[in-house]
């Protein structure tokens, strides 16, 4: 007999009562045994998440001792509240923050809330992709030489198309400056665990790390962990309250479960395996794209091989997914004005690969010349004129003023579009024609009131 088939008495949160009280329906098409797994961390024997005990400690412990570092916590509201945690505990108002202006609107967030004074750094632009590339580690080197009162460096690695950053220079760098660095590694979960793949930022010197182990790692959405190395100067403890304050005083043991499950997989030889078959699988895709006529994708060195973004002549990428979807029921990751991006994961089978393969080459032969090209642009590329202090600018008095009026007038709003949530506005920025072409879908923009820059 196991522990959910003995009868027990329940009078506590969850209120389904292990399922009892879920509308039939949804609780035939999830499975009893879901229900009865539903609970909070409030039952003896299973810790707490905030602060970390029982086995739940144990669970975030395993998981530092597998990444290498002195503590792993364990978030639930992804990678986003693990930034806002660490804008709020390090970044605090008025402290200068060297940021990449493509990192995700989570860290913007965090600023706005902390009152942190971003130092731009604006990465290489891919013009041909209408993508950002790397950041160059001669820009952090010339704003850390110019500024000595910078409170961290904080970069996103790799970007969402997976262009990787030379986080090893930067590290060193941030070493000689005495600042510490900061590595929003959403994407870069599996890289500790295969060489193919690139070097995993805590190895490399830096301070904090997030990484969204749903992206990637085999976790269930919303679970991400937080690693902080061993010899960080950061203040740890600062960083596990601000995560105390923000994360749910009822995590949910499933997603909690999911997250020790993915760590305990990334520890078996099926798991190793199962990285090295996503590796291989993409190897065989980008074989495949390379002998079409029509369709070109995205060659960086160093990048994540999982990562497949392509684009295709006469097609914008939102056209080319839409074709991919309705024609072939193929869903892919994400789409932008250039092109569409494709993740290999642990998941997939080559059969996936071949089936994708082959439609590719359907579409690469087709002849699209007829579809009307659309308007919209979905990534911003601009370089932002800073007019106000991002948090000065958020809590200003506002007005809404119709888009096309909007020109000359200072941003009060973060506009960023998921995904991949990469700021096309931010609070403070002086909103120009050229921004008008990224912002279809909005009639109205909030701007600061009876500010002015003609
Ligand atoms: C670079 C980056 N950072 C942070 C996030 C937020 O992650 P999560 O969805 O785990 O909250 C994302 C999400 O796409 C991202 O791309």
């Amino acid at each position: 007999m196991n522990a959910f088939d003995k009868r027990s008495y329940h009078f506590h949160i969850p209120g389904h009562t292990r399922g009892k009280g879920v509308y039939e329906p949804f609780k035939n098409f999830m499975g009893d045994k879901f229900f009865q797994c539903d609970m909070t961390d409030e039952f003896d024997g299973i810790g707490t998440l905030n602060p970390p005990t029982g086995p739940i400690k144990e669970a975030e412990e395993l998981c530092a001792e597998l990444f290498g570092a002195q503590k792993s916590l364990f978030l639930l509201n992804g990678s986003t509240v693990g930034n806002i945690a660490i804008a709020m505990a390090l970044s605090l108002q008025g402290k200068k923050v060297i940021v990449n202006r493509n990192c995700h609107r989570s860290v913007l967030t965090g600023m706005i809330a902390s009152g942190a004074e971003p130092l731009w750094v604006i990465p290489n632009k891919l013009e041909e992709w209408s993508l950002w590339g790397k950041i160059n580690p001669e820009d952090i080197e010339d704003l850390l030489s110019k500024n000595n009162d910078v409170e961290m460096v904080w970069l996103t690695n790799p970007t969402y198309e997976g262009v990787v950053s030379d986080i090893k220079e930067i590290s060193r760098i941030c070493k000689k400056y005495d600042v510490p660095l900061v590595v929003d590694e959403a994407h870069g979960t599996l890289w500790k665990f295969n060489d193919e793949l690139p070097a995993p930022s805590l190895d490399l010197g830096a301070d904090i790390v997030v990484q969204s182990f749903h992206k990637t790692g085999g976790s269930m959405a919303q679970t991400s962990v937080m690693h902080i190395a061993k010899d960080t100067k950061f203040d740890v403890e600062a960083l596990v309250h601000a995560l105390r304050l923000l994360q749910t005083t009822s995590p949910s043991i499933i997603l909690l479960a999911g997250l020790d499950a993915a760590r305990a997989q990334l520890e078996t030889e099926e798991g190793l395996h199962n990285i090295q078959v996503a590796i291989d699988n993409a190897k065989y895709l980008s074989g495949e794209i390379e002998k079409l006529k029509h369709i070109k994708q995205l060659k960086q060195s160093p990048c994540d091989p999982t990562k497949i973004f392509i684009k295709a002549d006469n097609l914008s990428g939102i056209q080319l997914e839409t074709i991919l979807e309705q024609d072939y029921n193929i869903e892919v990751e994400a789409a932008s004005d250039r092109g569409i991006l494709m993740l290999s994961n642990i998941g997939n089978e080559r059969s996936d690969f071949e089936y994708l393969a082959d439609c590719l080459r359907e579409v690469d032969k087709k002849d699209y010349t007829k579809f009307v090209k659309e308007k919209a642009k979905h990534m911003p590329m601009l370089i932002p004129e800073i007019r106000m202090n991002l948090r000065q600018a958020f809590y200003a008095e506002k007005e809404e003023v119709k888009k096309e009026d909007a020109v000359g007038r200072i941003s009060a709003e973060v506009i960023a579009e998921c995904p991949p949530g990469i700021a096309i506005l931010l609070p403070g920025e002086l909103i120009t024609a050229e921004h008008l072409p990224y912002l279809e879908n909005y009639e109205v923009l909030e701007v600061v009131k009876n500010a002015y820059c003609f």
